[in-house]
């Protein structure tokens, strides 16, 4: 039957789910799959039914596209279609809510302060230490996400993350290294450790230059990566995501780790790191491709 790739959007991550979308699209195609573009930014979803598609390749990134909404619209519409369901999918894109559930059963995630106008910004500097970071808690690819490292800069840089989101946090910073954990059909694969210039891993690093450093395998003795690959498969599924979707991990000097975020609709540009840990698993990426789209259900 006939396939909708939906990408687009209207978040604030438009340009990187067009990205996305376009590479998922071209794969499915090259598969023999009948897909067609479908972005909610230019037509109603019930122009799904209408056109006559019965599966729905979810290529969306952030709010209005990963958070629930579109996935529960499909299921009223009894669309089979890609990823996690409503409640994985609205917990996922809320960096706060995801905390309370992965706290709840001991998941390790770095301390944090939910921020307001009335919040103590220096009493929060100070429990949480210099440098920390404060991140709008619904966005993606590090969208107003900025580091506080000089005393007495969080009442801003609220301000500023204030006018992106009703939602706002404070994290503690875990000096150390960076990861990511894919998780494809309920398994966790080969985690990839990034390393980004001077470790600022932000929009432009993550899309738009080279000089990022990627290594899947990662380098980490097997027992602890085994042990947060368990870790992630056990996050993964305690919020209940299902399918597939990426795991952000810090570890920090000392050998701990700590679980940053869940992205319910990972990036699947040609810079993305789902494709980057499937292929080092010998799954190439059209191949990926159709594993998540036979994986669609209501
Ligand atoms: N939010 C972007 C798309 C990612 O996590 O890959
Ligand atoms: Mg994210």
């Amino acid at each position: 039957g006939k396939v909708a790739v939906m990408f687009g959007g209207a978040s604030a991550e438009r340009e990187v789910s067009l990205m996305s979308g376009q590479a998922v699209l071209d794969a499915l195609r090259r598969q023999g799959v009948d897909a067609h573009a479908f972005d909610p930014a230019e037509k109603p979803l019930s122009a799904l039914q209408d056109e006559g598609f019965d599966r729905v390749f979810i290529a969306l990134h952030g709010r209005g596209g990963e958070d629930g909404t579109v996935q529960g619209a499909l299921e009223l519409m009894k669309l089979p279609y890609t990823g996690s369901g409503v409640m994985a999918s609205s917990i996922g894109m809320d960096k706060w809510r995801t905390k309370l559930v992965w706290q709840a059963v001991g998941i390790p995630t770095p301390e944090y302060e939910v921020l307001t106008a009335d919040s103590d910004f220096a009493e929060v500097e100070a429990r949480l230490g210099l440098p920390l970071m404060v991140k709008p808690a619904h966005e993606g690819s590090s969208i107003g996400i900025v580091k506080v490292s000089e005393p007495g800069q969080l009442a801003a840089a609220w301000h500023d993350a204030a006018s992106l989101d009703r939602l706002v946090i404070a994290e503690r910073f875990i000096a150390g290294r960076e990861y990511t954990a894919p998780v494809l059909d309920d398994q966790a694969l080969p985690l990839i450790r990034i390393a980004a210039p001077e470790g600022n891993y932000d929009y432009q690093h993550k899309y738009f230059t080279d000089d990022t450093q990627y290594f899947c395998p990662c380098g980490l003795p097997e027992n602890l990566e085994a042990q947060m690959r368990d870790t992630v498969l056990r996050a993964f599924k305690v919020l209940g995501a299902e399918g597939w979707g990426r795991i952000d991990i810090m570890l920090d000097d000392a050998g701990r780790f700590y679980l940053l975020e869940i992205n319910t609709s990972p990036g699947m540009t040609s810079h993305s790191l789902v494709p980057m840990a499937a292929r080092v698993a010998g799954i190439e990426f059209d191949a990926l491709c159709l594993r998540i789209l036979d994986g669609a259900h209501v």
